[in-house]
């Protein structure tokens, strides 16, 4: 036996030793949960006596987490690095400190200057930063001491506390048994992991785990009355589409596709009807290929993610590890839709040449786009050239200086107006009334057909070459320029893209 090993070993004894002597002599703690009033003191209730409304995340004993006792990821890393490794990439480590979370919540005119100006922020913190809304941080006063768990956004203990999901609810509808102290003692853990592991939700004790119903809690937006409005106003639907879609029915979830170690991997070989193996991952690949970019100059990455990641990982492996996040995001987007182009044999200068562009969502789970489609959009971009070459028709160019995309694109985007019918391009939901699609999304495993029909110059030489490109962007100019204030340039990625040549008679 070689020394580190025996060392180890002989610690791990310590360990259970201790653990065993521990558990013995400590009490048996029912909740560590602060009460409002008693510990937190000037805590405020506006609306009603839920103490995180608007939010719909709760604890399992109704007591506030508490701030001195909520480990962070830190902590789990100690003994779980490879699932704290991926998920620090992940956008749920982030979901916090995101910097155009962070912003979006600042330029809200309504945010801390209003009456109710901060609880609103409940809102969005119960699913964006759920522990401190639970901890009670989203308050006036600030009455809650820092805690590194609170400022990771969607961390570890989050997921690995739900016991109770309401996904329809939305809004961060999910049930933490987070206030015991017991489970967050180390020698505790080894000296009885199975009990670490029920407390943890292990999926063999806790099938919600593996189920879409715990990611739809806060993948569920839903503006409350409390908030604005005559009625409630679903801005985001992830998990009804899913719900809805023949995934569903095939028993396949959130987890398989997102917590695929390779997710574009995973749904290929589901198309190839395979039932493929899955490794579990904690990166949860989407599709934010902007706080993935840890190539941008000036360290842009960093200050888009609000910081340096937590935890002492070397900081040349997390860029490392960020990239290559970014690719399985690219390869993501392009397993996502497949395009197909009908257009006749031959065409005839001097007249319409008609075609038909048909875009079919092959492995997304739910919706094409999905989430905030606001921000999130896709458009189609049709170039026709002849023989030499020249551009004879062109719909949904691209402006890489400006970031303008041509208005006459076809484009699934969601428009959103105030009561006094001006845009809003910032993502700032408070004021939303009425929405708007420039075109519907497209469910899980349809199509969509669009028809085009142009005039071919009189002294176009053939063959003609149509190309057709779907593009997908993370985010609308504006969100750079007027919200975030840098100057950069948003870039669109490319999908999916086909061309065919078109011989002229
Ligand atoms: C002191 C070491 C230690 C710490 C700290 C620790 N764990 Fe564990 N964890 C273990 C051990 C040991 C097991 C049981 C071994 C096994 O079967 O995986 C385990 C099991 C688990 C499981 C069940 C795994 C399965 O097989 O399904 C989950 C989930 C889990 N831990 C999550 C966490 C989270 C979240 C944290 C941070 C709040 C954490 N652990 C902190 C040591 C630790
Ligand atoms: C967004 C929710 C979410 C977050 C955040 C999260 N997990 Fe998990 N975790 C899950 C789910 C769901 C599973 C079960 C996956 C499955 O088997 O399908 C899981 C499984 C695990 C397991 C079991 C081993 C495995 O790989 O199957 C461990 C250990 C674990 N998580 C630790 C962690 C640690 C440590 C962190 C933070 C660094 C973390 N988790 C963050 C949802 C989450
Ligand atoms: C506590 C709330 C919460 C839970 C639970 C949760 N998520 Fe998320 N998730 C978020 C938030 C908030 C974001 C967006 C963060 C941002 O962009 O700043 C997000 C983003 C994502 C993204 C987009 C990543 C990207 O690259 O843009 C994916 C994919 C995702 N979640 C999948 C899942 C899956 C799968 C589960 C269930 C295992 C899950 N989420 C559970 C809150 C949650
Ligand atoms: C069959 C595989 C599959 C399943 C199941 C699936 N997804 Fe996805 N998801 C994708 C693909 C592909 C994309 C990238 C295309 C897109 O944006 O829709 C994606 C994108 C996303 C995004 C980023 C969307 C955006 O454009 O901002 C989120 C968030 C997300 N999924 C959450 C979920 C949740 C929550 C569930 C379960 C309710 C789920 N997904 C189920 C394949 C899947
Ligand atoms: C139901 C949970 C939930 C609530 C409530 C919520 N969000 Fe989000 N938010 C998400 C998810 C999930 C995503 C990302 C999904 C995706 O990538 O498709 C997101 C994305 C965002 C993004 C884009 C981040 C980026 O990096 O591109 C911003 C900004 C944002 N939310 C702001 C807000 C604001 C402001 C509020 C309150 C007015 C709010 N959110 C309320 C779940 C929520």
């Amino acid at each position: 036996m070689t020394r580190p090993i025996r060392l180890m070993l002989f610690s791990g004894l310590v360990c259970l030793a201790l653990g065993i002597v521990l558990s013995l002599i400590m009490p048996e703690t029912e909740s560590d949960g602060l009460i409002l009033g008693e510990d937190i003191p000037y805590y405020s209730l506006p609306w009603n006596d839920n103490p995180f409304f608007p939010g719909e995340i709760t604890t399992s004993d109704g007591l506030l987490a508490n701030w001195e006792t909520v480990p962070s990821s830190e902590f789990c890393a100690q003994c779980h690095y490879r699932e704290y490794e991926e998920w620090v990439v992940s956008i749920h480590a982030v979901s916090g400190p995101d910097i155009i979370y962070e912003t979006a919540i600042n330029a809200n005119e309504h945010a801390h200057d209003n009456r109710h100006g901060t609880e609103k922020i409940r809102w969005c913190d119960s699913c964006h930063e759920p522990l401190l809304t639970l901890m009670g941080g989203v308050n006036p006063l600030p009455v809650v001491g820092p805690n590194d768990a609170a400022a990771e956004g969607t961390s570890c203990i989050v997921c690995h506390t739900a016991v109770a999901s309401k996904p329809l609810a939305g809004n961060g509808a999910l049930t933490l048994a987070i206030n015991n102290i017991n489970n967050y003692e180390p020698a505790l853990i080894l000296a009885a992991p199975a009990e670490h592991a029920r407390a943890m939700q292990a999926r063999t004790y806790n099938p919600l785990m593996g189920q879409s119903e715990l990611c739809g809690a806060c993948h569920t937006e839903i503006r409350p009355l409390a908030i604005n409005g005559d009625e409630p106003m679903n801005l985001q639907d992830t998990f009804d589409e899913w719900r809805r879609s023949e995934y569903a029915e095939m028993n396949i979830q959130c987890q398989d596709c997102h917590m695929s170690s390779n997710p574009a991997e995973y749904i290929a070989a589901l198309n190839r009807g395979e039932q493929p193996e899955r490794v579990v991952s904690h990166r949860f690949v989407g599709i934010n290929y902007l706080l993935t970019a840890a190539d941008l100059p000036d360290n842009l990455v960093v200050f888009l993610r609000g910081g340096h990641p937590p935890g002492d990982i070397p900081r040349d492996e997390w860029r490392a590890s960020l990239l290559e996040q970014q690719h399985l995001i690219l390869s993501l987007l392009q397993e996502a839709a497949d395009l197909a182009l009908e257009a006749p044999e031959t065409a005839v200068p001097g007249e319409e040449l008609a075609f038909d562009v048909t875009i079919t969502n092959s492995g997304a789970g739910h919706d094409l786009p999905t989430g905030p489609r606001d921000q999130r959009y896709m458009w189609l971009e049709i170039r026709v050239t002849d023989v030499n070459g020249d551009e004879i028709y062109h719909k949904g160019w691209f402006n890489e200086q400006t970031g303008e995309v041509d208005p006459e694109a076809i484009m699934y985007l969601k428009l959103l107006y105030d009561e006094q019918d001006e845009r809003i391009t910032e993502h700032i939901l408070f004021d939303v009334d009425h929405i708007e699609y420039t075109r519907n999304p497209i469910p899980a495993r349809s199509s969509d057909t669009i028809p085009y029909v142009f005039t071919v110059p009189v002294d176009s030489q053939g063959p003609l070459r149509v190309e057709v490109r779907l593009w997908y962007r993370l985010a609308l100019q504006e969100l750079a320029t007027y919200l975030l204030k840098i100057d950069v340039v948003i870039p669109p990625v490319v999908m999916a893209e086909t061309a065919v040549e078109i011989p002229l008679q």
